[in-house]
């Protein structure tokens, strides 16, 4: 099946991105999302990112910078959203009962051929299909922030996800000119549940007090050439994320996984990281 016309819902930090990425690689994309307001947003911050990141660089032309707004049109509206593609990519919060809530919608409104992806970065695709019909058709499709630069996609194998639906998600992967790796479903996959292990880890050091935050980040920059210490990528990321994904990875595999003690308590004082203007540094 080829893939023309692509759904993206959730217009947030990452469907954007992911809209923005798919359009320049000249396919039609309806991004959804709860308001005209939240969606007039976004196409004001796509537009800016065209222009700042590719036309001030001569990356594209004007012209073809139009050319990739009009890629993208604006929905608020699953139903009327998905009439007429071939993929849906799913980037709304990262809850379960939601994801698996809408999962089971697209799977009633969407045609049979219709390939249903998730962009979650730590739950498990199994589970969020787990409660539609079609199982064969979901699959996981992780993007990296920002989705326009990051060269990786995780792409993710359900329990029940069907080969064709894999290759076809594979194929749609590279032909935006990304590395794909492959991962059968476990919750974190490959990126998550490793970064989580290292940040929480910094975070019980912090906690532990055997060395300052600077000098753990400027530990891990030097000896494992990394461009962001663990703690400053936990503040980017935002700390209430990594609780969560840690409170999920516990649930699922046991006690190697829970969150350190001080994490907790920064995110209860909602110390949240950059979000918050306050995390480990000050913003
Ligand atoms: N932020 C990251 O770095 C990152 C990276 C990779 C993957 N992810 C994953 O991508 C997903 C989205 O993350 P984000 O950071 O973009 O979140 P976000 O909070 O920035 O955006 C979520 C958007 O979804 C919209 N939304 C919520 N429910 C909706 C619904 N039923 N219909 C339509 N729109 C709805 C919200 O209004 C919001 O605009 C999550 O599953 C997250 O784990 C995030």
């Amino acid at each position: 099946m080829e893939i023309k016309n692509v759904c993206v819902i959730g217009a947030g930090v990452m469907g954007a991105g992911v809209a923005q990425i798919i359009a320049i690689n000249g396919y039609s994309v309806n991004l959804v999302d709860l308001s005209v307001e939240i969606l007039n947003n976004v196409k004001k911050k796509i537009e800016m990112n065209l222009e700042q990141h590719y036309v001030a660089h001569n990356k594209f032309s004007q012209e073809e910078a139009i050319e990739i707004l009009n890629n993208i049109h604006y929905y608020t509206k699953i139903e009327e959203a998905v009439n007429d593609v071939q993929l849906v990519i799913e980037a709304i919060y990262e809850d379960m009962n939601l994801k698996q809530v809408l999962f089971a919608k697209l799977d009633s409104i969407c045609e049979k051929h219709v390939i249903l992806a998730s962009n979650t970065s730590s739950l498990s695709i199994t589970d969020i299909a787990s409660k539609s019909k079609n199982q064969d058709r979901i699959v996981g499709i992780h993007f990296f922030n920002p989705a326009t630069v990051m060269k990786l996609i995780e792409l993710i194998k359900g329990d029940n996800t069907s080969a064709e639906t894999l290759e076809i998600a594979r194929e749609f992967s590279r032909g935006l000119k990304k590395t794909v790796v492959t991962i059968n479903d476990s919750p974190g996959f490959i990126t998550s549940r490793l970064i989580y292990v290292l940040c929480n880890e910094a975070i019980n050091m912090k906690m532990e007090g055997i060395a300052s935050i600077e000098d753990i980040d400027t530990a891990c920059k030097l000896a494992f050439n990394f461009p962001m210490g663990p703690l400053e990528l936990s503040d980017l990321v935002g700390l209430d994320i990594f609780n969560n994904i840690g409170d999920y990875l516990n649930n699922e595999f046991g006690d190697k996984y829970k969150p350190s003690f001080l994490l907790k308590k920064m995110v209860r004082n909602k110390q949240l990281g950059r979000k918050s203007r306050k995390g480990f540094y000050d913003y």
